[in-house]
């Protein structure tokens, strides 16, 4: 017979997901837990080479846009589920760059984005201009799925020692009882569906469709961490209601370049409304709060909860007031080190 009561089984997945518009440190979160859960698994899900994580560890700072940010954690096995989107160039660039060869797996229905997609994203007033890509291909390879002439990983041989069943694998360890760790990427605010449209990316990168594209079932997510920064930001066009001017933020100190393209980010201030839907729709359980250094400068790189100032902890209680789901890690500064966990 099988096992029906969620307690009978033994899963451990964590899911990490962005809960304003991209950029809030996710990478810097998946890192910290990956290294302290230390998961056998940590797959990624969202859209494709697009992102930009940040991983900062001791003086080594590094920008990760297709290998699992968690790749710090070095007995994790890596991989990429079918929903995102590869450039096979920007893979293997990582994969040496990261020296994960022996330990990545990427799954063999992955989309492929080819040198057309990137021109046409690329030349496409309305995409380039209008919208504000990041210029990766990514909308134009995600058309061409959708249209159902996009080639799959499998179909080429130089990614061939790498490919596997993702969701095969994840499920498995999920029965043995093993820790995932799931990674979103992008964040609420340019979901597809539910973000600003059309200031939005190509896909729904909520927490049901980041399950989706590493192809585990809703039931199978146990957490879904939301990260959010103090101070939102946002890249390339489209509504920002809670935007200050790039003048104030660099007044404040909390002006911000992009990993991919180094754009400035808009910068605006915390967006209550906009993070108690984010985290509604993402089935959130858990909050990160990322940016706490720019808020009070004195908790810069503390580990104590104890130790920061009453400003900071009275914002920590808004937000939860805010979102109504409790903060459980609490970031001071881009290093992993720079990082409070109040989980149990
Ligand atoms: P996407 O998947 O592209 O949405 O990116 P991401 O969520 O992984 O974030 P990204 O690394 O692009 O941007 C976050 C930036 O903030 C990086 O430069 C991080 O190093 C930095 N960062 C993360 N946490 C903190 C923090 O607590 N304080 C400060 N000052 N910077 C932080
Ligand atoms: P595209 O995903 O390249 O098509 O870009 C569409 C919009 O999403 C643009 O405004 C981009 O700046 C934004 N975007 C895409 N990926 C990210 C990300 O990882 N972080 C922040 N913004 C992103
Ligand atoms: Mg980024």
């Amino acid at each position: 017979m099988l096992l029906l009561n969620k307690g009978d089984l033994m899963m451990g997945s964590s899911m990490v997901v962005g809960g304003f518009f991209g950029d809030e440190g996710k990478g810097k979160i998946v890192a910290h837990l990956a290294l302290k859960d230390k998961p056998s698994i940590i797959a990624r899900g969202g859209v494709g080479p697009n992102a930009g994580h940040t991983v900062e560890e001791g003086k080594q700072k590094h920008g990760v846009r297709m290998v699992p940010s968690g790749f710090i954690y070095e007995k994790a096995r890596l991989l990429v589920g079918a929903g995102v989107l590869i450039d096979p160039r920007v893979l293997k660039y990582e994969i040496n760059e990261f020296k994960v060869h022996d330990r990545i797996g990427i799954d063999k229905r992955c989309t492929l984005i080819e040198e057309k997609h990137i021109l046409e994203d690329k030349q496409n007033k309305w995409l380039s201009g209008d919208i504000g890509t990041t210029g990766t291909g990514c909308g134009p390879a995600n058309k061409d799925r959708v249209m159902r002439c996009a080639r799959q990983v499998k179909e080429i041989e130089e990614l061939s020692a790498y490919i596997t069943d993702v969701p095969l694998e994840i499920n498995d360890a999920l029965d043995d009882g093993q820790n995932v760790i799931i990674e979103g990427t992008q964040g609420f605010g340019i979901s597809l569906f539910y973000g600003t449209y059309p200031y939005v990316t190509s896909k729904d990168i909520t927490a049901s469709q980041i399950a989706s594209d590493v192809g585990i079932g809703p039931t199978r997510v146990d957490d879904v961490i939301i990260v959010f920064k103090v101070f939102p930001t946002r890249v390339g066009e489209g509504p920002f209601p809670t935007e200050v001017s790039s003048e104030e933020a660099k007044r404040m100190g909390i002006a911000e370049y992009g990993t991919v393209t180094g754009r400035p980010r808009r910068i605006g201030m915390w967006d209550g409304h906009m993070a108690k839907y984010s985290a509604m729709i993402n089935g959130a359980t858990q909050i990160a709060l990322t940016g706490l250094d720019k808020l009070d400068t004195s908790c810069y790189g503390m580990t104590e909860y104890d130790d920061l100032s009453s400003k900071i902890k009275e914002f920590v209680s808004k937000v939860e007031q805010d979102v109504g789901i409790p903060i459980t890690i609490l970031s001071t500064g881009p290093n992993i080190s720079q990082t409070i966990d109040l989980r149990s």
